[in-house]
This record gives C-alpha cells, structure tokens and sequence, in this order.
C-alpha cells in the first residue's frame, strides 16, 4: 500500500467512536472482524477525546453483540482535533484512520494533515462538497507525495451515487452518456429523522455556498466535454413518472463527487464522461407545500448569524421533525431504507455517440437498509483499502471512491 508502513499497532482506528455514527461503526468494524473477511486478526482501536466515554461506547458495542472481549481487548486512544501533537500520536499507530469526527468543514483539515504528514491512509463519512473539493486542491499533491490516500464521502453520501453510476457505465452496452439518479426514502410508522451534526453541515454549508462557487474556479479545470445529446435538467418542483411523486434536485454531495470521479476518468483513463443529475423523492403534494414554506425560511435565516444560531439550536424546530438533537430512534433507523434507481441513456455498440439521439437506455438500482448503511460502506471501505495492495491508482492522493476503487472488485461485491 504505498509508502504507509503496515506494520503499526492498528490496522484501523476508528475515530470520533463516541459520535452517533461513530457508534454504528464500533459495532460493524467489531463485527467484521470477528467474521472476517481480510486481514486476520484485525487489530482495531477506537479514537476521541474521552477516555470514559469511548470505553462507555466499547461497553455498549459489548452488550448489544455480545462480545465482552470488546472492553478488555480494543484500545482507546485519546486524540482531540484542537491538540495536533494528539493526532500526530493516533495517526502514526494506524494503517488507516475512520474519521467520523464532524462537522467536516470545522473538524476534518487537521485530521487529514496528520494522516498525511503521519503516513495513514485516510477515509471519511463527509457529504460536504466544500470540505472534499477543498481538501482535493489543498492536499493532493501533498498526499500523493507522501503514499497516502485521503478518499472522501465513504458513507451513504456518496458511494450508493458514485458507484452506482459506475456499475450503471459497466452495464451498458455501449456508451452511456447521461444518466438521472431518483433517490426515495421510505420509513416506518415512526418516520425518518436524521441527526444533528448533519443538519449543521447543511447549515453551513448553505450559508457559506458562494465560497464553494469560489473554490471551483480555483481548480481551473476546463468544462467536461457533453458526449451525445445534452441533458436539460428539470425544473426546481417536478412530478416524476420515474418513482410515482414530486421530486426537487438532491442537493446533497453526491454531483459533486460524481462529477469528480467522472473527471478523473475522463482525464486518466480517457472515459467518456456521463452528464449526471440527482433527484429526490419528496412525496405529495402536501410535502411540497410544507417544503417550499420550510426551503424559504431556511434560505432566509441561514444568510445571518442569529438565523443560524436559531438553526443550529432548534434543528426539530425549524427542519419539522426531519432532524434532532437526538438523532433517530433505533425503530425509526430499522424501519428505513432507501433506493437510488439510476436511469441512463447512450448509443449502443457499434452507434457514434455524435451523430443523432440516444438509442439505448438502462436502469439500475441500489437499495439499502437504514440500519447501518454509513457505518457499513466505511467498513467496507476500509476493509478493501487494507487488503487490496496496492490500491487501484497505486500512489495515493485524495481521491472521490470511485476513482479510488474503481479498478476493484469493490462494486461486485455481495451485500
Ligand atoms: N455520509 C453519510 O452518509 C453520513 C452519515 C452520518 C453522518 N455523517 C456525517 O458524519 C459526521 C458525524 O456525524 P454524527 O451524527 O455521528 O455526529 P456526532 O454524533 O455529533 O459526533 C461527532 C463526533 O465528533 C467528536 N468530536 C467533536 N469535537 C471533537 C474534537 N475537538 N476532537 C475529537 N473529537 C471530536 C465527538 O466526540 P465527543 O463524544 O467527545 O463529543 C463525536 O464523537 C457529520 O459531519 C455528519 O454530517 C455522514
């Protein structure tokens, strides 16, 4: 695996353990490695800056899978974001660094720069363009200098996205040239709701928006080429024949990776790149209207300080019931699961891609759980990024998943 030596007390360190997502992946990296695959035994510890409360999580994680082991075998490490000198100790004991420690855009930097600088590989669960793009341009070259990948949006955002549309391109017979992603949530009597730390990051994210326009043009990339017919996007409010309801651009960080990985494509490995545009099912009518009187106010507070201190402070409030403090009940998370069905179009085998309409379309789709998917897609992750030597590009860097795995078997892999 590159430059990082893989002979350090952990093959993963799991860290931000105590979060609310932290805790899931305690319980599927302990999971794994009692089942294997890979590496065996997997040497795993869990990192934050408390003591008492990681060894609460390594108890709870215990209970709930029945594994005592859990509190007398695995390691805590005690690493605060704010103490560089504490990272530098963590990162230079792994192979590769889980973070789960976020907001990103106020946590993630200095936790990248000790991976790097500490020679860890690096994987998080972050859905915040700002934070990924940002880090791309900052750290690529520093990374690739040092062996080190630093591979962004491992969890729900954004891997069903991008490598589903990858599986979509391998499908295909023929050039696929523009594909709509329809993402629909479904829950249980109890609703959905998500957690806090996800709400503050669109938050900020929104509110800070006019920086990531900024961040772009930094990269100077030139446009990606349209191979085929040229995709009209649809309107803000739409109803979808697609998945039977009204359905408004996702706007979460899924375009932004995919496009990323679609360009790395394009530019290493001469791909025809795919035209992508993401979706989300909103429901009724009843869900429009309540999301426009919503969307409007969002936009309107986050623009100021104290409309974002009242966002930040009251997320049931002001989100309906979509976010909280609290987070999800385990009823409501066991009772959620998703579908991103892609729908794609291109030329056949044999057609140019220049020349007339798309003849050939397709559709795919990846479906989930809400259980545990963040936590799974970055154990999983982790798991190929440790046992696949050298990864696929062979030299580190910061990379999108796709670009990172896309050589692998990642995407065949059984659920
Ligand atoms: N991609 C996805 O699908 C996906 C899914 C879920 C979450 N996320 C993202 O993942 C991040 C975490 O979400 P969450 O809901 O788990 O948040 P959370 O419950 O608030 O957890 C945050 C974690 O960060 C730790 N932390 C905070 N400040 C720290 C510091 N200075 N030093 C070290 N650790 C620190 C906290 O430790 P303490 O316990 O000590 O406070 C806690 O472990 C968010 O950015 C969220 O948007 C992404």
């Amino acid at each position: 695996m590159a430059d990082v030596p893989t002979r350090r007390p952990y093959h993963i360190i799991i860290f931000g353990a105590t979060g609310f997502t932290g805790q899931f992946v305690v319980e599927e990296v302990a999971r794994c490695a009692a089942e294997g695959p890979g590496l065996s035994p997997l040497k795993w510890a869990v990192a934050g800056r408390s003591r008492q409360r990681l060894e609460e999580v390594l108890k709870q994680a215990a209970g709930r899978l029945s594994m005592p082991e859990l509190r007398t075998d695995i390691e805590v490490i005690v690493a605060d974001v704010s103490i560089e000198e504490s990272l530098a100790i963590m990162c230079q004991q792994g192979v590769v660094i889980l973070n789960c420690v976020g907001p990103y855009r106020f946590y993630g930097e200095p936790v990248v720069k000790a991976c790097i600088e500490n020679g860890a590989h690096y994987i998080d669960i972050c859905g915040e363009p700002q934070f990924l793009e940002c880090m791309q341009l900052q750290y690529h070259t520093k990374a690739l200098d040092r062996g080190v990948y630093v591979i962004g949006s491992c969890g729900f955002d954004s891997i069903p996205a991008d490598l589903g549309i990858l599986y979509t391109q391998r499908q295909f017979k023929g050039t696929l040239t523009a594909v709509e992603s329809f993402l629909k949530i479904t829950s249980g009597p109890e609703g959905f709701s998500g957690h806090d730390a996800t709400w503050q990051s669109a938050v900020y994210g929104f509110a800070d928006s006019g920086s990531l326009r900024q961040l772009r043009k930094k990269f100077g990339y030139k446009p990606l080429p349209v191979v085929g017919a040229k995709v009209q996007k649809r309107g803000f409010v739409f109803f979808s024949k697609e998945i039977e309801q009204y359905a408004i651009p996702f706007m979460g960080s899924d375009p932004s990776v995919v496009k990323r990985t679609q360009r790395f494509l394009y530019e290493e490995e001469h791909q025809s790149p795919v035209q992508y545009s993401a979706y989300v099912g909103v429901g009724g009518l009843f869900s429009i209207v309540k999301l426009f009187c919503g969307g409007v106010l969002f936009w309107f507070m986050v623009k100021f300080g104290l409309g974002r201190k009242l966002l930040t402070t009251f997320p049931s409030l002001f989100s309906f019931g979509l976010f909280s403090k609290a987070g999800p009940t385990m009823k409501q998370i066991e009772n959620t699961c998703f579908s991103l069905t892609f729908f794609g179009e291109g030329y056949s085998d044999g057609t140019d891609p220049s020349q007339g309409r798309p003849n050939a379309k397709i559709c795919t789709q990846v479906i989930g759980a809400g259980k545990t998917t963040t936590a799974q897609l970055i154990c999983i992750l982790s798991y190929f990024s440790l046992s696949l030597s050298p990864l696929v590009i062979g030299r580190g860097g910061v990379y999108t998943p796709g670009a990172a795995f896309y050589k692998t078997s990642l995407i065949d892999r059984p659920p």
